[in-house]
């Protein structure tokens, strides 16, 4: 049976890649803060699928919550999904800079140790893939969450370019806004967002996996914000900087 790590495994995108991949027959280690929910969702998971699902209680923003996942990685997974991660409910100068600091430990340093604990292992064996889950932020200048982002993408596509050719792939994933507890927990004011831009976790999980599948190196799930890539290619940033920032007040 293969065995996939997830981050972030108990709600939102990494809850729906834990479903999916359970019905595919993986393995799974689940990785979040909130241990009851974790051991309640692995327990769901063992029964309706019938495979392995062990939790594992770390926070990625903390040096033993990565250690105690690095040294999981290091003993061998098929597939890291790297998951976790969090909005914060203002600008830049807003919030308390531990917070930012916070953010870059877990979308940027754990993304990192935990594809570094993992990669070797994969090369090795000449399989396997990491899943870096980054946001159409990445493309667009708003905040430090998208350059968190953008960092991700980035860091993913030349960890895949120096993979090639080895059997291991690693793909950054980059949904829009999707329904999930992210902008809830950050406090963050979505009803300026229209319906239509609003995706479903088991739709984003879908779309990934059939295009690592196809050996993508970027994910952008649907073709609405396939368009909107490309469009804001075109647009000057400052201009998308002002528009973007009227959307995800604080409430
Ligand atoms: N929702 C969107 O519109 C959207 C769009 C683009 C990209 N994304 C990205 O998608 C990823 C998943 O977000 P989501 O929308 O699914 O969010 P979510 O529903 O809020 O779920 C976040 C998950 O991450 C875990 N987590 C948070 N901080 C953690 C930490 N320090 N250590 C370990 N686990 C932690 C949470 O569990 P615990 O609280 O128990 O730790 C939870 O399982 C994030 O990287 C986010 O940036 C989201």
């Amino acid at each position: 049976m293969p065995t996939a790590l997830i981050t972030g495994a108990t709600a939102g995108i990494g809850a729906a890649f834990a479903r999916r991949l359970a019905a595919d027959g993986f393995g799974l280690v689940l990785v979040a803060r909130d241990e009851p929910r974790l051991t309640a969702y692995a327990e769901e998971l063992r029964t309706r699928y019938g495979v392995r699902a062990d939790p594992l209680v770390a926070d990625l923003a903390s040096e033993a919550g990565v250690k105690a996942v690095e040294a999981r990685l290091g003993d061998g997974v098929d597939l890291l999904v790297n998951n976790a991660g969090f909005a914060l409910p203002g600008d830049f100068l807003q919030v308390p800079v531990s917070d930012e600091v916070t953010m870059l430990r877990l979308h940027c340093e754990a993304v990192l140790r935990l594809s570094y604990a993992a990669l070797p292992g994969m090369r090795e064996r000449g399989r396997g893939a990491v899943i870096n889950v980054a946001s159409v932020a990445a493309f667009f200048s708003r905040g430090t969450y998208s350059a968190t982002k953008a960092w991700v993408v980035n860091f993913s596509g030349s960890a895949a370019t120096e993979l090639a050719g080895t059997g291991v792939r690693v793909m950054a994933l980059c949904p829009g806004f999707v329904h999930t507890e992210f902008h809830q927990r950050a406090g963050l004011d979505m009803s300026p967002v229209p319906r239509f831009l609003w995706l479903s976790a088991d739709r984003v999980v879908k779309e990934a996996m059939r295009d690592l599948a196809l050996g993508k190196v970027i994910s952008v799930p649907s073709l609405r914000y396939k368009a909107i890539v490309a469009a804001g290619r075109l647009v000057p940033q400052n201009l998308v900087t002002t528009i973007s920032r009227k959307i995800g007040k604080r409430r």
